[in-house]
């Protein structure tokens, strides 16, 4: 039975929100983990079914795994590894997972991993991944929707990424870490998560440099070189920057704790060009506030440190009820406007030409029954919720479940109205859901 989130929206968001772990990094660290042999704990590992799911890759391989929900930690024991293979169906639940491919590689020189296939948003191949582990000796054969990484040694080598992939980039960084030699990824993705994940493996003995620049440098080191660790991983921005959005979408003030400001610089810069106030009143404490309509502004997505793709459709919201026409211009995913036509229903003026979309900000959005579409899209329709003076309900919930911890009671913390229910309507006949449809509109649906 499905899930939907009840919004009453209209409510300034006032308080104080910590932030989890990032999701982006801490599936890579769980893939690193495999390339020392012994029990390794991650901290600060936010509870999402994303996490779930790798923790079944991992557990696959023939590892012992262990997620205390408690205390936020992730034990991965990696002693033994007695199957190299990550199956379709835990694949094609998360792409995230395709990142096995590289610490297979490397611990066993060896893996069979299913590829992961398009989703939603785009294609998003995987040729880069594959052209970077030949360029390091790897044969690769592609059989049967799965690919066959299998190499008698790895030597280091220059690769060069026509797009600087964050997994592309995780991937090599992870096959190289016991090559022979020196691997030089060139056009390397610098985000955050790149530079934890290089933090991870230097503490379990390995040997990168660059991480966070266009070029990483990784000295292959012998396995008995790596070690197992304890290791916290870094806050997760783009959560950040969603309540960021959401307390300026509803016109509140709240202060965001455990955030990395430094992670959110192209973001929070265009979100002072628009009107909103954003304050540091601690090294990982922003306090965000926004009294006046937000004026439009123009933005392109780009790879890190430009503006954030997974941002876009929050900022997109925002522009919706802002002064004045903003386009938006999205360079990293074909199809990631998954939110228009949800908020087009809201009433909002949007008009999308491929990868553009054009936003006249109207004076107020309405409530709406709404669905998420994928994980960023959902999110920004909850943002979407809370701006509004009406009710709205959103269902297919297991996208937001996969990157947002807790987002409810978050959400409820700042003072906003929102609850998760079952929707019995499946149960009911077509007479007794039009009555339910008519009655969306009454207060006492809340
Ligand atoms: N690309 C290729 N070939 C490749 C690899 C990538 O053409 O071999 C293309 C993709 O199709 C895409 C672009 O390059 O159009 C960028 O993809 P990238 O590889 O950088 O993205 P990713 O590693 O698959 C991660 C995040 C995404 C985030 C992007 C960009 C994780 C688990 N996912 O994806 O996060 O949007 O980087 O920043 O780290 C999300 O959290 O909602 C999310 C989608």
């Amino acid at each position: 039975m499905s899930e939907k989130f009840k919004i009453k929206g209209g409510i300034p968001l006032k308080g104080e929100v910590s932030i989890g772990g990032a999701k982006n990094a801490v599936l890579k660290l769980m893939a690193a983990a495999i390339l020392a042999k012994g029990e390794t704990k991650i901290y600060n590992v936010p509870d999402l079914t994303d996490v779930g799911i790798m923790l079944s890759v991992i557990e696959g391989l023939g590892t012992k795994t262990f997620y205390d929900k408690v205390e936020k930690s992730v034990t991965i024991d990696a002693t033994t590894i007695s199957s190299i293979t990550a199956k379709y169906e835990l694949v094609s639940k998360m792409r995230a997972s395709f990142i096995i491919l590289g610490a297979l590689v490397s611990r066993c020189k060896e893996a069979i991993v299913a590829l992961p296939g398009g989703c939603a948003i785009g294609e998003r191949r995987v040729d880069f991944h594959i052209k970077g582990l030949e360029a390091l000796g790897a044969e690769i054969k592609i059989e049967n929707g799965y690919v066959h990484a299998k190499a008698k040694r790895l030597v280091g080598a220059d690769v060069y990424l026509d797009i600087p992939s964050v997994g592309a980039t995780e991937n090599l960084m992870l096959a190289a870490i016991l090559a022979e030699g020196a691997t030089r990824i060139q056009n390397a993705a610098q985000e955050p998560e790149i530079i934890d994940l290089a933090n991870f493996l230097n503490t379990m003995g390995a040997d990168v440099s660059g991480a966070g620049t266009s070029e990483i440098v990784i000295n292959g080191v012998e396995q008995n070189n790596l070690h197992p660790i304890e290791y916290t991983t870094i806050p997760d921005r783009i959560e950040a920057g969603t309540y960021m959005s959401a307390i300026i979408a509803t016109r509140g003030k709240a202060v965001i704790r455990n955030v990395f400001p430094g992670h959110l610089t192209f973001f929070n810069d265009k979100l002072l060009k628009m009107g909103a106030n954003i304050k540091l009143i601690e090294p990982t404490a922003l306090e965000v506030s926004c009294k006046n309509r937000l004026s439009s502004i123009n933005f392109v997505t780009q790879p890190y440190p430009g503006f954030p793709t997974d941002l876009q459709s929050m900022a997109m919201t925002l522009l919706t009820t802002a002064d004045g026409v903003g386009i938006i211009t999205e360079s990293l995913y074909e199809n990631r406007f998954m939110q228009v036509p949800d908020l087009i229903r809201m009433g909002a003026d949007i008009h999308q030409d491929r990868n553009h979309a054009i936003v006249k900000g109207v004076k107020k959005l309405t409530g709406a029954m709404l669905s998420a579409s994928d994980l960023r899209a959902g999110a920004s329709l909850v943002v979407a919720a809370l701006m509004t003076d009406g009710n709205s309900t959103i269902e297919n919930l297991h996208h937001v479940d996969r990157g947002y911890e807790n987002f409810e009671e978050k959400i409820r913390l700042l003072g906003g109205k929102i609850e998760r229910y079952v929707d019995e309507s499946a149960k009911l006949t077509e007479g007794q859901r039009d009555d339910q449809r008519e009655g969306f509109y009454d207060e006492s649906h809340l």
